[in-house]
């Protein structure tokens, strides 16, 4: 299935966000003949820089990035002849109207159509504005071709103001019209949580409280900061990657079976597992999160500065750079069985798994006790998903050994579509499934909110915690153990 003619206007289209990961991705999609048979791009900015220009830009950034596709001969020069450019004021009108009147350039090459994809590829203090400017010029409306507005976290900072992003975006756009980028979704692993959650009948009746122990989603990264502090001062861990990435791995692990694989019957059931969250006591979030920031340390044999010796971050800054949380489901499938989620930067390599952790056999007949079985989906790097269960192990003793079976995505011999590919051919198509609905970025805000409170208090004598190149401060062992601990991974 290709998507119909249509315009891609990327607002911000000379950023880093653009330079780096969208403009790759819709080459690649291009250049595979995914994009159909009519396809144009229209960069937006507030620089001026004519269409030219534009295609210089666009082709230096393609040849650096290392997400691009190699090219096949002649196709950049061929890819540059669909690429033009307006400037102007984002407050303004003008620059809405060039928008209108590059659309309407297109329509005899549209088959007579006038369909857009808008993508605001901006800081977020741009979304409204941009948002507004193209509900006044008419742009949101849907009589000439479908229209359709692509936004990138953070939606909001917190639940106030990620309700007040969503009224001022529903004053112009339907939800229908709207896709918010979580680009985990995009990844191929974690759609193949739900393939293999509901395309086969063994893992089921498995999955609840009789059998699970509990369930561990880490999300470790290596880097540091990249010089983002601008943007990380003001977020911190918990907004850059709990709120969003590691919420969205619980829902898809959490919810229950939705009654079809569509957008709406998904969606229904990761707000409905999200809502069963208990809500995080207020006084109590020590009980139940433990907040890190990284010190100066070592990681792969080269010394790393601490997150405060970063440049651009405040002396003394307060911002968490890792979380560990254990949340509790209020369902039948879930009573009792803790969800622990943990993630930071710096830590000793990057890695993103959800492990789900089964309880022991009822009776220990074994001498040196059982194990717990874990059934761990690699998210990445490594994809694959492998079961550990015991096994005895050759020799006159019953001794009994942890194995394990593996399955590997390398097995496929296909190379993993990057996320942002599959998320803009799914916004082009008009398949709203792998974006987070309005719902579910408000219950995702709702959860996170006491402990945004709480990591603001924090005092920063208590940072740093954990050296660069550790798992994090001996809080988020403290927080899962005594008788659980994390994976060593
Ligand atoms: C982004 C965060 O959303 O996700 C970054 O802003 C983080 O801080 C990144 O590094 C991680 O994504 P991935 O795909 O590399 O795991």
């Amino acid at each position: 299935r290709a998507p119909e003619p249509a315009t891609l206007v990327i607002f911000g289209a000379t950023g880093d966000l653009a330079r780096r990961k969208l403009l790759p991705a819709v080459f690649g999609l291009w250049q595979d003949g995914l994009l159909g048979s009519a396809f144009n791009i229209v960069g937006v900015g507030r620089q001026e820089m004519t269409d030219e220009g534009f295609g210089d830009f666009v082709l230096e950034a393609l040849r650096s990035s290392k997400e691009t596709d190699a090219p096949q001969p002649g196709a950049l020069e061929k890819f540059r002849e669909l690429l033009y450019y307006e400037h102007g004021d984002f407050g303004g009108d003008e620059v809405y109207s060039l928008v209108q009147k590059e659309l309407d350039r297109a329509q005899d090459a549209h088959g007579g159509r006038k369909n857009a994809l808008f993508y605001l590829s901006t800081p977020p203090s741009l979304f409204e504005p941009i948002s507004a400017g193209l509900g006044r010029l008419g742009l949101a409306d849907e009589s000439e071709g479908w229209r359709r507005l692509v936004i990138e976290k953070p939606f909001g900072r917190d639940l106030g103001s990620a309700r007040e992003l969503n009224a001022a975006i529903h004053r112009v756009w339907d939800e229908s019209q709207v896709y918010r980028i979580d680009h985990y979704l995009g990844k191929e692993t974690v759609q193949n949580l739900m393939a293999i959650r509901f395309g086969n009948a063994i893992f089921e009746p498995l999955w609840n409280r009789a059998m699970i122990d509990h369930v561990q989603i880490t999300a470790a990264e290596d880097l540091g900061l990249e010089g983002r502090a601008g943007y990380y001062e003001e977020a911190g861990v918990i907004r850059d990657m709990l709120q969003n990435h590691l919420l969205q791995l619980f829902a898809l692990t959490a919810m229950e079976p939705p009654v079809a694989f569509d957008a709406g019957a998904i969606r229904d059931e990761k707000v409905k597992v999200l809502r069963a969250v208990r809500p995080i006591p207020q006084g109590r979030v020590a009980e139940v999160a433990a907040f890190g920031q990284y010190g100066p340390g070592t990681l792969y044999g080269e010394a790393v500065p601490g997150y405060r010796e970063e440049p651009g971050v405040r002396e003394g800054s307060p911002t968490p750079t890792h979380v560990a949380v254990r949340l509790e489901v209020d369902n039948w499938r879930w009573q009792g069985v803790p969800f622990f989620l943990r993630t930071g930067k710096r830590l000793p390599k990057k890695v993103t798994e959800i492990a789900v952790v089964f309880k022991r056999p009822p009776l220990g007949m074994f001498p040196g006790g059982t194990e717990r079985n874990v059934l761990a989906f690699r998210i990445q790097p490594d994809e694959g998903v492998s079961l550990k269960f015991s096994s005895k192990s050759p020799g006159q003793e019953m001794v009994l050994r942890e194995v394990v079976m593996d399955f590997r995505y390398d097995a496929f011999g296909a190379q993993l579509e990057s996320p942002y590919s599959r998320l803009l051919l799914d916004a082009m198509l008009g398949d709203a499934t792998l974006f987070p609905r309005e719902d579910e970025v408000d219950c995702a805000w709702q959860l996170v909110s006491g402990l945004l409170e709480r990591a603001e208090d924090t005092p920063p004598q208590e940072f740093p915690n954990y050296p660069a190149g550790t798992w994090g401060p001996e809080a988020a062992d403290r927080l899962i153990g005594p008788d659980r601990r994390w994976r060593r991974l």
